[in-house]
């Protein structure tokens, strides 16, 4: 019996396991040297693990090994950290297979143990149980790796549990999924719908990615989604006859050679595609679900604020304003709380304006949270909501829609590419965050003392010509019939500096004579010097009918230009606000 070839499209884990329920069988009619053969190969392609075994976190170097070396089972520690998990990795170190999830550790004293009762078991230094297959009813004889990665419980010959079967946050080549089973990475879930199409939800309701193809709902009569080793993600299914249908490839698809390609629900609630080389430590992302990682729901906690700045192409995130603090200072994923309760100042609640923003909403909230308005009723409406609406978006796009946020987790996204303009209702002033520069005390201190010595040269320097000039001045003019022609070409100083006719709009006066020679498109250099519009906050009070606004500098306003573009939002039926 030979093994399945790496390139095959199907389970070859299931087909491997049918096969050798058939030569079971065949045993029984056939000679001993065939026996013996098949043993022999059957052996060789897996190392078995024996009841008793055990592996410490103590000594992360004892591992177990597929018969090839390509996959290990082994403890890792978590950063430099003191926890451990246990995983199973491709030779060099990338995990696919961790024992309960990526959040699943133990101390140095934790040990992993394959228990005569047919159990494996992950125990903390105390003796506590922190995982377990619960397989000791199956009567689990072996144990044992094989070269594509699969822990296998068998008990004489049926396998009774697999980690491919119980996958935890990664699928390899010749794993797959199947609509029942689900990929879980923190409150992020990825789940393989029998439509065919992929979802990633976030705490188990908000599916803030669904992606498919209508033409292949017909007809699927068990499809499974796995990925190729040359690294396209693909449907399985028997209603397909000319092969799997492609989901995705990845960048580098097409070579086998010694690398891996796997999916990975990552921790961000991304799900990837990623690229390793045998014995290598790192991995390449080489496709990912969501483009941009701003769109998946609560990636910067309850009320925080995902955006894209110039020095980092991840995600930063923030809180909407002044009226909140981070859960956590050192994590600032951990989201935001407020510093004075909504309830706290019941009719003194204001409604703060963040520009190019939109609080992420999905299926299902969509229907009951999306209501067709202007921009200033989508603000109006949620602040005399009371405690019913705590935030709004205005989306801005032509949809007409406004967003209604009712009490609970909400995700916020700020890029300069966003028509909308978000609300959240805080209590007493709105306090937008200071512009970045003057984030900390030191740097404006160190600034300021800049600024301070800079001035005191130029007035130095400006007393100095002064001096100088009156000084020549009076001693070779001061008797000149000259001197009223004079003073008519010191008026032209003022002219010197050009900048106020620049305010006036000559912008041909401050360009380089060279370039208008040239022919410059003057729209464009006008665009380039003209100043921003000073951003705004809107305070309003909510006390009587009349508004009182107030204009505000707000720091809300600093993004790279280059974040991506946001999706479109999903459409819905009109409703009307309640
Ligand atoms: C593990 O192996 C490395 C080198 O291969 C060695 O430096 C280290 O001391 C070993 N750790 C233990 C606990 O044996
Ligand atoms: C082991 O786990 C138990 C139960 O979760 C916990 O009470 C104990 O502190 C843990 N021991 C160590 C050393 O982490
Ligand atoms: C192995 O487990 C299966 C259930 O998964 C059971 O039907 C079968 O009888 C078991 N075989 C033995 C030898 O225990
Ligand atoms: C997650 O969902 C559960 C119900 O499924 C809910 O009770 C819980 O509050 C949710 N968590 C958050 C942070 O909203
Ligand atoms: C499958 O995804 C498509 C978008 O790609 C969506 O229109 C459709 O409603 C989804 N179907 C299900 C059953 O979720
Ligand atoms: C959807 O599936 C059909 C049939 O397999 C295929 O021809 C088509 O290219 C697919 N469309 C997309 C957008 O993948
Ligand atoms: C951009 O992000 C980096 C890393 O988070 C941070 O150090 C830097 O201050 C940010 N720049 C601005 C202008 O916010
Ligand atoms: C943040 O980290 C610092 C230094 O690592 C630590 O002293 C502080 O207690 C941490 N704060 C929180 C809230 O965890
Ligand atoms: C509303 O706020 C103002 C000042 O911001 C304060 O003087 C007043 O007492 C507050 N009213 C209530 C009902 O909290």
């Amino acid at each position: 019996m030979a093994l399945p070839p790496l390139y095959t499209y199907r389970n070859p884990a299931i087909k491997s396991s049918e096969r050798q329920t058939k030569t079971v069988q065949k045993m029984k009619f056939q000679n001993l040297f065939v026996f013996l053969c098949l043993f022999f190969t059957v052996t060789k392609a897996q190392t078995t693990i024996q009841p008793g075994a055990s592996l410490s976190a103590s000594n992360p170097n004892l591992t177990w090994s597929s018969p090839n070396n390509t996959f290990y089972i082994g403890f890792s520690q978590v950063g430099s950290s003191s926890s451990y998990t246990l995983s199973i990795n491709y030779n060099g170190g990338v995990p696919v297979w961790t024992a309960g999830n990526s959040a699943t550790t133990v101390d140095s004293e934790g040990s992993f143990r394959f228990l005569s009762s047919g159990n494996l078991r992950l125990l903390n230094g105390s003796g506590a149980i922190v995982w377990d297959s619960n397989t000791s009813r199956f009567g689990v004889t072996t144990a044992s790796l094989d070269e594509f990665g699969n822990l296998v419980l068998k008990n004489g010959t049926s396998s009774v549990w697999s980690s491919f079967d119980n996958p935890s946050d990664t699928i390899v080549p010749n794993q797959t999924l199947r609509v029942d089973q689900v990929l879980i990475s923190g409150s992020y879930s990825f789940t393989f719908l029998s439509s065919g199409n992929l979802t990633l939800k976030w705490n188990n309701s908000i599916v803030y990615w669904n992606q498919g193809n209508a033409s292949l709902n017909a007809n699927l009569s068990s499809p499974t989604l796995g990925i190729q080793p040359t690294g396209i993600l693909s449907i399985f299914d028997d209603a397909f006859t000319s092969g799997p249908q492609v989901v995705a490839y990845s960048n580098d698809y097409g070579d086998v050679g010694t690398r891996l390609r796997f999916l990975k629900l990552d921790k961000d609630g991304n799900f990837r595609m990623y690229s390793t080389d045998l014995g290598s430590k790192t991995q390449t992302m080489v496709w990912s679900a969501l483009t941009d990682q701003c769109e998946v729901f609560g990636y910067c906690g309850n009320m925080g604020i995902c955006s894209y700045n110039e020095s980092s192409s991840s995600p930063i995130c923030d809180c909407p304003s002044e009226n909140f603090e981070p859960v956590d200072v050192n994590d600032s994923r951990q989201g935001c709380k407020r510093k004075a309760e909504i309830d706290s100042c019941p009719r003194n609640a204001t409604m703060l304006e963040i520009d190019n923003a939109k609080f992420l909403t999905y299926e299902p909230e969509l229907s009951a949270q999306i209501f067709y308005m202007g921009i200033s009723a989508c603000r109006s409406n949620c602040l005399s909501q009371g405690s019913a609406c705590i935030a709004s978006t205005s989306l801005s796009d032509g949809t007409g829609q406004c967003y209604a946020k009712p009490p609970g987790f909400i995700s916020g996204y700020r890029n300069p590419a966003l028509p909308s303009t978000s609300y959240v209702k805080v209590c007493g002033p709105a306090q937008p965050s200071p512009p970045p520069g003057v984030l900390t005390v030191e740097k404006s201190r160190s600034r300021g003392l800049r600024v301070w010595v800079v001035c005191v040269a130029v007035v130095i320097t400006l007393l100095g010509l002064i001096a100088v000039e009156s000084g020549l001045w009076w001693w070779c003019c001061r008797y000149s019939p000259k001197f009223d022609s004079l003073s008519a070409q010191y008026a032209l100083l003022e002219y010197a500096s050009g900048a106020p006719e620049f305010e006036k709009g000559n912008v041909n006066s401050i360009l380089d004579r060279r370039l208008t020679d040239q022919g410059v498109d003057i729209e464009q250099v006008t665009r380039a010097i003209q100043r921003p519009p000073a951003p705004k906050a809107i305070t309003e009070s909510s006390i009587s009918g009349t508004s009182i606004m107030s204009s505000d500098v707000s720091a809300l306003s600093t993004f790279a230009a280059s974040a991506p573009a946001p999706s479109s939002p999903l459409a819905s039926g009109p409703t009307s606000w309640d």
